[in-house]
C-alpha cells in the first residue's frame, strides 16, 4: 500500500501508470482505479480486472487546461460555465472527444466522459504520470463503490500494480455526470453537485435519470450492490421496519437507517447490526457513509439488510439513486 502524502510513493505509482499499469487512488468521490488514458492496451486492463462490460466507457481525470484541450474539442458555452464553477470538483462532463482518445475509453462514442477532481493526490498523481487517467470506481463490476482503500483491497487484493491510500474520501458518492453535448444539458447521473446548483449556473438541465430509461451506459446494469439482499423501507415505514424485525428474529439483520429511525427501532438492542446514516436532514452524511456501511455490515454477516429511503432533493438525489439500485422495496407483504 503506497501513501499519498509520500512523495516517493507518489513518483512509484506514477512510473507504474507510465509502464501501463493499474493503480488504484483516491479522489474526492471515491476511490478510482487508473490507468494511463492515452494507453489503450493499459485502459483495456480496467475492464479485465473490474469486469466491467466493454459498452461502458470510462471518464479522464485531468490536472490542467492542456490535457483538457489534448483530449477534447472547445467546450460548449455550457460546459465552460459549469467547470469554471465546478473544476476542480465532482463534476463529469461529457464532450467531444479528439483523436487522442483511445476508442476503449469511449467505447467507441465521439464524446468522451472527462473529470478535474479536487483532491491533492489525485491531482499529483496526474501530474506526476503526466498523462490524463482513465479511472473507473476501484470496486468489482457491481460492487458497492470505494471509500476507503481497504474497500479497493477487499475486491482486489494483490491484482493491482498498487493502491494509494489517502483515507476516507469526503463525497461519498460518485461524480454529477452532465452531458452538455446536448441542449438543454442533460444529467446522467446524480452525485456530488446537487441539480440545483448546476441549474443556478446554466438554467434548466434535463433530467433523464427521474424516468426508467438509462441514459450514461453504465447505469442499466446492477450496481452498488453487497453479497446479501437489501430491502428498502419507504418513508415512515416505521411499522412495517417493526414488522420485518419480528418476522426476522433470529436472522442477522443489518439496518442502515437515518439517525432518527435507528433510535426508536434499535436504541439499545445489540442484537440488530446498526450503521448510523446521519439525520434525514443532512444527506450529504449518508453520501459519506453509504458504501462503508453496506460492506461492513456484509462483513459482519448479515442476512438481510434494511435501508433507508430519502426524498430526491438536493443531495439526496444522488444517495435515492444509489439506494434504489442496491435494494428492492420493502412491502408490507414482505414484513
Ligand atoms: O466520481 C467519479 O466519477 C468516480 C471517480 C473515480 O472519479 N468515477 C466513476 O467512474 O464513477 P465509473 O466508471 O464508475 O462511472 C462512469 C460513468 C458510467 O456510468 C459511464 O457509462 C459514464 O460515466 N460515461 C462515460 N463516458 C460516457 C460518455 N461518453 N457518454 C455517456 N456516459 C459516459
Ligand atoms: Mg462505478
Amino acid at each position: 500500500m503506497w501513501q499519498g502524502a509520500k512523495d516517493e510513493d507518489l513518483q512509484a505509482a506514477a512510473a507504474a501508470l507510465r509502464a501501463g499499469g493499474l493503480v488504484a487512488f483516491p479522489t474526492e468521490t471515491v476511490y478510482g482505479l487508473g490507468a494511463d488514458g492515452l494507453n489503450a492496451a493499459a485502459c483495456a486492463q480496467i475492464f479485465e480486472a473490474k469486469g466491467r462490460p466493454q459498452d461502458n466507457p470510462l471518464i479522464l481525470h485531468i490536472a490542467d487546461r492542456a490535457m483538457l484541450e489534448d483530449i477534447v474539442e472547445p467546450l460548449p458555452p455550457a460546459g465552460q460555465a459549469l467547470a469554471d464553477r465546478f473544476w476542480p470538483g465532482p463534476l463529469t462532463l461529457i464532450l467531444r472527444r479528439r483523436e487522442t482518445v483511445p476508442d476503449v475509453v469511449t467505447a467507441g462514442l465521439d464524446t468522451v466522459a472527462v473529470r478535474w477532481p479536487d483532491h491533492p493526490v489525485a491531482q499529483a498523481l496526474i501530474r506526476a504520470t503526466g498523462r490524463p487517467l482513465a479511472a473507473p470506481s476501484a470496486n468489482k463490476s457491481g460492487r458497492p463503490s470505494p471509500t476507503q482503500a481497504w474497500h479497493v483491497q477487499a475486491d482486489f487484493g494483490d491484482e493491482l500494480a498498487g493502491v494509494i491510500d489517502g483515507g476516507q474520501t469526503a463525497v461519498g458518492v460518485e461524480s454529477t455526470i452532465v452531458d452538455v453535448t446536448v441542449d438543454p444539458p442533460s444529467l446522467l447521473r446524480p452525485g456530488g453537485i446537487t441539480k440545483e446548483a448546476l441549474e443556478a449556473v446554466i438554467g434548466p438541465v434535463a433530467d433523464p435519470t427521474l424516468t426508467n430509461r438509462p441514459k450514461a451506459p453504465g447505469m442499466k446494469y446492477r450496481h452498488y450492490a453487497p453479497n446479501v439482499p437489501v430491502l428498502r423501507l419507504p418513508n415512515a415505514g416505521l411499522d412495517t421496519a417493526r414488522a420485518f424485525l419480528a418476522q426476522h428474529a433470529g436472522e442477522k439483520v443489518g439496518l442502515l437507517l437515518d439517525d432518527e429511525s435507528l433510535n426508536v427501532l434499535a436504541p439499545f438492542d445489540p442484537s440488530v447490526l446498526v450503521w448510523n446514516l446521519g439525520p434525514k436532514t443532512h444527506p450529504e452524511l449518508a453520501a459519506a457513509r453509504l458504501f462503508d456501511g453496506l460492506r461492513r455490515l456484509e462483513a459482519a454477516g448479515c442476512d438481510i439488510m434494511l435501508i433507508a429511503s430519502y426524498d430526491e432533493t438536493g443531495m439526496g438525489l444522488a444517495v435515492a439513486n444509489r439506494i434504489n439500485k442496491l435494494s428492492q422495496p420493502l412491502k408490507e407483504e414482505d414484513a
